[in-house]
C-alpha cells in the first residue's frame, strides 16, 4: 500500500460487510457467572459453569445437555466450578485453569487425562486451543480461592480471544484493582463479563471504575441477584458509569439469552 492510498478519499468509501450469524461468536448467559460462548467454528467454551443457580430455571437439563469442548474455571469457589465436574465427564471436555487449580478441582473429581499442560497456564500466560480458533491468556484477580477446604492456588480472570471475533474478558471473581488499566492497554476488550454483586467482589461503583480502566467496547453484569447479600444491579452500574464519565454499551440481557459479537470483517 503506498503512503498516499491509506486516506479515506483515495481508499474510497468504506464497505462494511457484516458476518451473517453463523460466523459470529455467540455469548449466552445463564446467570450468576456462567456463560456459554459458541464459535464460528462450531465450537463451545464454558466458563464457570454453575447451570444450576437459583436465577436459571432451566438448570438441571442445562447440565445433562449442554455442549462443551473447554471448561474455564475461574476460582475453586463452589459458585464457580459449579457442575463442571459432572459436565466434563459427559463431554469429555478439557479443563482450563491455572495449573494448582486445575490439579485441586481434578483432586474433586474432574477426569485427570482432561486437564494437560496444554490447557493450564499461569497469569500472564496465552495458550491456543481448539486448532487454533481460540486464545485464552490468564489474567489475576483480587479475591481467594479454594475447592471445599482444599486449597486451590490463585483466583483469576480470563481474556478469551476467538480469531475474527473479537476478545471477551471474564473478570471472574474480584474487586477492582488497578492493573485492570493494563489489561484493558494489551487486550482490546469488545465484550467484558464484570461482576456487580457487591459482596464478595465489587460493586457496581467499583465495577463502573474498573470498566473505566479496562474501556470495553460492551459491558455484561453478572454475578447479582444469585443471593441476596449480591445486591449490585446493572441499574445501579448504570449510574455509577454516567457519575464518573465511563463509557460502554451495557448489554441488558435476561438469563438464558444471547448476543452476537458483532465485528464486522
Ligand atoms: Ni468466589
Ligand atoms: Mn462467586
Amino acid at each position: 500500500m503506498t503512503k498516499g492510498s491509506r486516506g479515506r478519499l483515495a481508499e474510497g468509501p468504506r464497505i462494511r460487510t457484516m458476518k451473517k450469524p453463523g460466523q459470529m461468536t455467540k455469548v449466552t448467559w445463564y446467570g450468576h457467572a456462567t456463560f456459554k460462548i459458541e464459535t464460528p467454528g462450531g465450537k463451545t467454551i464454558l466458563v464457570d459453569p454453575w447451570f444450576q443457580n437459583p436465577a436459571n430455571p432451566t438448570g438441571k437439563d442445562d447440565v445433562k445437555t449442554t455442549k462443551a469442548d473447554l471448561i474455564l474455571v475461574t476460582h475453586g469457589h463452589s459458585d464457580h466450578l459449579g457442575d463442571a465436574i459432572e459436565i466434563g465427564k459427559r463431554t469429555k471436555a478439557k479443563l482450563v485453569a491455572t495449573k494448582d487449580l486445575g490439579a485441586a478441582i481434578v483432586a474433586a473429581g474432574y477426569p485427570k487425562d482432561q486437564f494437560g499442560t496444554e490447557t493450564t497456564g499461569n497469569f500472564g500466560g496465552t495458550i491456543k486451543a481448539l486448532a487454533g480458533e481460540v486464545s485464552i491468556t490468564f489474567v489475576p484477580a483480587v479475591h481467594s480461592s479454594a475447592v471445599d477446604d482444599r486449597p486451590a492456588g490463585n483466583p483469576g480472570g480470563f481474556l478469551i480471544t476467538v480469531k475474527g471475533s473479537g476478545t471477551i474478558y471474564h473478570t471472574g471473581d474480584t474487586d477492582l484493582f488497578g492493573d485492570m488499566a493494563l489489561i484493558g492497554k494489551l487486550a482490546k476488550v469488545d465484550l467484558m463479563l464484570a461482576c456487580i454483586g457487591g459482596h464478595f467482589t465489587m460493586d457496581p461503583t467499583r465495577a463502573a471504575e474498573a470498566i473505566k480502566l479496562v474501556k470495553p467496547k460492551q459491558t455484561w453484569p453478572m454475578h447479582y441477584g444469585t443471593n441476596p447479600a449480591l445486591a449490585g444491579t446493572p441499574a445501579e452500574l448504570a449510574a455509577a458509569l454516567k457519575k464518573i464519565g465511563a463509557r460502554t454499551n451495557l448489554v441488558a440481557k435476561k438469563v438464558g439469552e444471547s448476543i452476537l459479537l458483532s465485528t464486522p470483517l
